[in-house]
Order: C-alpha cells, then structure tokens, then sequence
C-alpha cells in the first residue's frame, strides 16, 4: 500500500476484506476461495493473531496478499515501536495504533517503520491510528475520559491532526468521519472504514453503531474499506465480494 497516493490505487487495493472467522482453517478457506476473484487485502485481527501467531502474516504474504494487521497498540512508545518491528519483520503492509497512547508513541512507531523499510529495502509499512472507537458515545468521551470540551467529532478531528502531525499515513475511521477527516487531512490521508454493507443489506447492522454502502463511504471520502460479515458470513463469500467491488466500482 502507498501511503502517498491512495486515491490512484485500482479498486481491489482499497478493499480489505476481515478474516475474522473463528477458526484459522475456515479463514484459510475463506482467502482461497477469494483469491481467484481477485482478493488483494486482508486484515488480521486479534482474534485470528492471538489464535495462528506471527507466522500467520508470513503465510498470507507469501499467498500475495498485502496485510493489515489490526491490533490496536496501545502502550509506552518504546514497547510499541518494539512490536511494530516484529509486526513489520513478520510482513505487516499496514498496521494500527491508538492515537490516544500519544504523539510520541506515534512519532516512533513511524520512524521504526522507516528504519525497518530502510533495512530490509522495502517500502515502508503505513502505519495508521484509532482515534476515538467507534463505539464510544458522547456520554462516555464525557464521563470515562473527562473530554467535556470538545464533541465526539472535534475530538477525532484533532486525534486525526495530531496523528498526521506525527507523520502517519492516516485513520481508521467511521464512513460518516471520513469527510471531516478529508477536510482536515487531505485526500491523501488514509480514511480506512469499517461499517460497510451492500445496498440491499443496510438493514444488517451487526454490532454496528452506524453502516453505509460502499459507494456513500468512498463518496463520504473513505480511501479503503474493511468489510468482514457481508463477505465471509455471506452464502457465497466469492459472489458477496464480487458485488462489494461491482458497487464500489460505481462510486
Ligand atoms: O463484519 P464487519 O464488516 O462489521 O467487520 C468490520 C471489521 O472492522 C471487524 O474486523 C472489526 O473488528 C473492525 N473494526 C470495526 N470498527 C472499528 C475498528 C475496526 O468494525 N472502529
């Protein structure tokens, strides 16, 4: 992934499909049969890290595939540019961190991933952040993190500058944030959104606060999408991913 120029990559790059099948054979199962339909990214997340290991991005790697490896780090700046490493040695192409831990964990999960570029002779990872979660109300930014100033919104607006600032590559978003985020950022900026389901299938929220389709996300701004049950818990995965990229085509 070229964190510079999002916007000119082909559709299949900004498409992420999420393996978050409970097993490591059925998403193994899942990557085969997307494979030949032209499956590009895939995201890890912490269920199927914890559950395969490390080698797990190796593995998906070697089958052509560009990673995003979802962990959302969280911790001191040295503990996290150590993980972004070993995330990177094991073959992460994108990978997150919270805003929340703070501009200097930011600024050294960056230049870890430059340094590893530069040792390894590959382009560096792009390394994103998490501003405020998604599920978070404006009850609990106000109660939990004592944040009584600014909105839900304003406050992923200034996550989202402190993040660029820091020298990221960009966020991962809700579709509805992806705008503000535009216009804050820039089109460059990654705007990475969850929360996608197909035009006859809104009604299926899951545990999504809010869903769109992916043609109002990329039109709301969203550079990538991260779609996970529309895809895997569909009757034909292969089918469900051809009309996501058939949609987004129409954007
Ligand atoms: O199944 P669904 O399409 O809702 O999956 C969305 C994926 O994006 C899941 O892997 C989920 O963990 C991830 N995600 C999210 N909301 C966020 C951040 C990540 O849904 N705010």
């Amino acid at each position: 992934m070229n964190p510079t120029t999002p916007l000119t990559l082909s559709i299949n790059d900004r498409l992420i499909v999420a393996l978050d099948l409970p097993t490591v054979a059925e998403n193994l199962a899942l990557v085969q049969g997307l494979l030949p339909h032209g499956l590009t990214h895939v995201k890890v997340g912490m269920s199927l890290f914890y559950e395969a290991g490390p080698s797990i991005i190796k593995h998906l790697k070697t089958l052509g595939l560009a990673v995003f490896v979802d962990l959302k780090l969280h911790d001191i700046p040295n503990t996290v540019a150590r993980t972004v490493e070993v995330l990177i040695r094991n073959g992460a192409t994108l990978l997150n961190v919270h805003a929340q831990g703070g501009f200097e964990m930011m600024q050294q999960a960056q230049a870890k991933s430059l340094a590893m570029a530069e040792e390894l002779g590959n382009p560096p990872a792009s390394i994103i952040a998490v501003t405020l979660l998604t599920s978070f109300t404006a009850e609990a930014l106000k109660t939990d993190l004592q944040q009584t100033q600014l909105s839900p919104q304003q406050y992923v607006e200034h996550l989202a500058k402190r993040t660029q600032e820091a020298g990221l590559a960009g966020v991962v978003c809700s579709a509805q944030e992806a705008g503000l985020i535009e216009k804050a950022c820039g089109a460059d900026f990654l705007k990475i959104t969850p929360g996608i389901r197909l035009a006859d299938d809104t009604e299926r929220q899951d545990d999504q606060a809010r869903v769109l389709t992916p043609v109002s996300a990329l039109r709301q701004g969203a550079t990538h999408l991260v779609v996970g049950r529309p895809i895997y818990g569909s009757a034909s995965p292969a089918e469900a991913f051809e009309r996501v990229l058939a949609e987004m085509k129409t954007a």
